[in-house]
């Protein structure tokens, strides 16, 4: 069977792009932002951006256009012994990550929904109201319901294939996503409270980042791997099917770059909707953008309509988002199983909508897999892959780089230390962070949730 590649380049960066912007942008980059201090927690997360994030989805890149296979496949080919393995780890991850990714994202086509025919009104009452439409929505069987939904949009997806599934389908949504975003924020700049808005969001107090690093630098680490899609091989396998050597850096940047100013953007929304309703961001959690933006919806003129579009808009950009975990998955059983590509997804698909299942029960099981997954298996991988470019295979690395692009001289030099020493530190450290993290809530909120049963 021919290996299916984009048709064209735009296609591939659109693909990246939308991969990228996500959950990670929209609902977990406010909430962790406000938890972390503002415009403070800002400043730090762009300089990892581009310190970090964007050396390292260069690492993935090199690795998925020199082998033109899917992660574990790309791994045996490219390295030996123990190494042989290590590609399981990002299917192993994926499986994780889209089946909560999956329940969460269906909370938000549940909320566009509740938007066009009821409005958010029944939740606006009083904080209580809003918490019990949010427990309504995200547990039992409505949740059940738009998680099913949603991952069958995966499925028919990516069973579509490369050109006619998922490129297709970014031409549509990645455009879609940014217009909607503007056109939020110009709607955002409207309202009275965005002046403070603003404030908050844009002038950083170095006092905070110093007394603070020991929280804000893991935090902005987690959040740049996390919202590039690093460290499970997406990057990997939309790399694998570039047809052509283009210049790689330059893809790179347009991809890192916009999803940097996305995320950006989506703070001129949603803090000038938190502040005009009178809500301080960061009290966070999975439930609290959902609550309190239902109040902000409920205060704001024509609220009901922006919120229809902004509830919408998540539910598009998560869905960009999950087919690219869903694609990994599936291209490892097409590369390595020899599956035709309509059953492995299909299979696969259904596999992670009953891992996902435990959530729409009880929301202790979006921690114990978000956690997981987050703070402990996409920070290990992405060490991996460093460890991998930075150490085992630098030559070669810098050589696939070059391709497209011409002798990167000090340049390149410079790309592999900055793998070999300060972006594997900073991962290292993050994921000590991580792990300790995980293991306290294993020992103390999950075992208490236990012996409550
Ligand atoms: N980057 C996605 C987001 O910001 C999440 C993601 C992580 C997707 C890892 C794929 C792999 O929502």
């Amino acid at each position: 069977m021919v290996r299916e590649t984009w048709a064209t380049r735009v296609g591939f960066i659109l693909a990246a792009v939308g991969s990228a912007v996500g959950l990670g942008n929209i609902w977990r980059f406010p909430f962790v932002t406000g938890q972390e201090g503002g415009s403070a927690f800002l400043l730090v997360y762009l300089l990892f951006i581009a310190l970090i994030g964007f050396p390292a989805i260069l690492v993935e890149f090199v690795i998925g256009r020199r082998t033109k296979l899917n992660p574990v496949g790309a791994l045996r080919e490219l390295g030996s012994g123990l190494w042989n393995h290590v590609g399981w780890l990002f299917v192993i991850t994926g499986f994780v990550i889209l089946s909560y990714y999956s329940v969460v994202a269906g909370w938000f086509l549940r909320y566009t929904l509740i938007g066009i025919t009821d409005g958010y009104a029944a939740g606006a009452a009083s904080p209580e109201a809003a918490g019990a439409l949010f427990g309504s929505v995200a547990t039992g069987l409505d949740s059940l319901l738009f998680h099913a939904i949603f991952m069958a949009i995966v499925i028919g997806i990516i069973a579509a294939g490369v050109r006619s599934g998922i490129e297709i389908a970014v031409k549509v949504m990645v455009p879609a996503i940014v217009v909607l975003l503007v056109g939020l924020a110009a709607y955002g700049f409207t309202l009275d409270a965005s002046t403070e808005a603003y404030a908050y969001y844009l002038s950083p107090d170095f006092g905070v980042i110093l007394e603070n690093w020991t929280s804000i630098l893991p935090a902005a680490a987690g959040q740049a791997f996390f919202t590039l899609s690093l460290g499970m091989g997406v990057m990997i396998t939309y790399a694998s099917y570039l047809g052509e050597d283009r210049n790689l850096a330059e893809d790179a940047g347009v991809i890192v770059g916009l999803d940097t100013l996305i995320a950006v953007v989506v703070g001129f929304v949603v803090f000038p909707f938190l502040f005009a309703a009178g809500l301080s961001p960061g009290d966070g959690g999975a439930g609290e953008i959902f609550v309190s933006l239902t109040v902000a919806f409920t205060e704001i003129p024509a609220g009901r309509f922006i919120g229809v579009v902004f509830f919408g808009m998540v539910g598009i950009a998560a869905l960009s988002s999950a087919i690219s975990i869903l694609e990994v998955v599936t291209s490892y059983l097409i590369d390595e199983r020899d599956l035709d590509r309509v059953p492995a997804a299909a299979s696969i698909g259904v596999a992670i909508f009953l891992l996902g299942i435990p959530v729409t029960i009880d929301l202790v099981f979006l921690d114990l897999l978000d956690k997981f997954a987050d703070d402990v298996l996409l920070v290990l991988g992405a060490l991996l892959l460093s460890v991998f470019v930075g150490w085992v295979v630098p030559e070669l690395a810098r050589d696939e780089l070059e391709k497209g692009i011409g002798d990167l001289g000090r340049l390149g030099t410079a790309w592999i230390w900055i793998v070999r020493i300060p972006i594997i530190a900073v991962v290292f450290i993050s994921l000590y962070l991580g792990v300790v993290e995980y293991v306290d809530f294993l020992t103390d909120d999950f075992a208490a949730w236990l012996a409550a049963r």
